[in-house]
């Protein structure tokens, strides 16, 4: 049967504020490395046929070889620059599927998604084109402009994005296809790109997960330490 349904894991950082040295993506946690963690979250769910590694340049023997074990493991390639250049590497490998493709997107410092998150976007992939994953804001946010709060949006109606984010391919195609022709492309997320340039497409939000948490900073690799090894999470 044709694939229907492909997860980008995205590695092409290099983790410069997390200061591991290399990498963050390749720093274990619970014995294995965050992208095994990530890439396994995806092999083990049914709902996926195809995961596509898009890995920082000068480390692609590393993610080959973390992401051989996994079955459902159909290319490692080389990223870019911005995760906006790493997104655009994994589409040209989609060139030539059909529109109606799922395709997920996964920051590969988030060892931890859950199936259920998972679920969620695939389940809402099938009436929308554009599906986000966040969850609500227990701090208060606010917008500061030279160091004064210009303004402060009520809680409620303030989401954190995690990822995976999903897209059908012709709906994500198309709003890169407009991004990568305009001059003043400023690095965002693929949300950010669906509704930049394709804002008549509704953007779906589902709940994630608390520890779906994004390594950035020393201090989440010991979180994540801890929650990789936790019993019965
Ligand atoms: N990413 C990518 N290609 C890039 C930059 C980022 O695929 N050129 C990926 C990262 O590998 C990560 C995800 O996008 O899985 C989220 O990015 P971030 O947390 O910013 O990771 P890094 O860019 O590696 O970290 P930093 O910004 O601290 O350098
Ligand atoms: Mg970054």
């Amino acid at each position: 049967m044709a694939t229907r349904t492909v997860a980008v894991v995205l590695a092409g950082g290099v983790g410069e504020r997390m200061g591991a040295g290399r990498p963050k993506q390749l720093v274990e946690v619970g014995g294995r490395p965050i992208l095994a963690h990530a890439i396994g979250a995806f092999d083990a769910h049914p709902g996926i046929d195809e995961i596509i590694v898009v890995m920082a340049a000068g480390h692609l023997r590393d993610a080959a070889a973390i992401a051989a074990p996994f079955r459902k493991t159909a290319a490692v390639i080389e990223g870019g620059d911005t995760r906006t250049a790493s997104t655009v590497a994994a589409l040209r490998v989609l060139d030539g599927r059909p529109d109606d493709v799922r395709v997920l997107f996964h920051d590969a410092a988030r060892p931890f998604v859950d199936r259920p998150t998972i679920d969620r976007v695939l389940d809402a992939l099938d009436a929308h084109e554009a599906v986000a994953v966040g969850i609500p804001s227990s701090d208060t946010i606010v917008v500061v402009e030279d160091g004064l709060v210009v303004s402060m949006p009520p809680r409620a109606a303030l989401s954190r994005f995690q990822t995976p984010q999903g897209f059908r391919l012709g709906t994500i195609r198309k709003a890169y296809e407009l991004a990568l022709a305009d001059p003043d492309l400023r690095a965002t997320d693929d949300c950010g790109i669906v509704h930049r340039y394709l804002p008549g497409v509704p953007i779906r939000v589902v709940e994630g997960s608390e520890r779906n948490l994004k390594v950035t900073q020393p201090l989440d690799a010991v979180i994540a330490e801890h929650l990789a090894t936790e019993v019965n999470p």
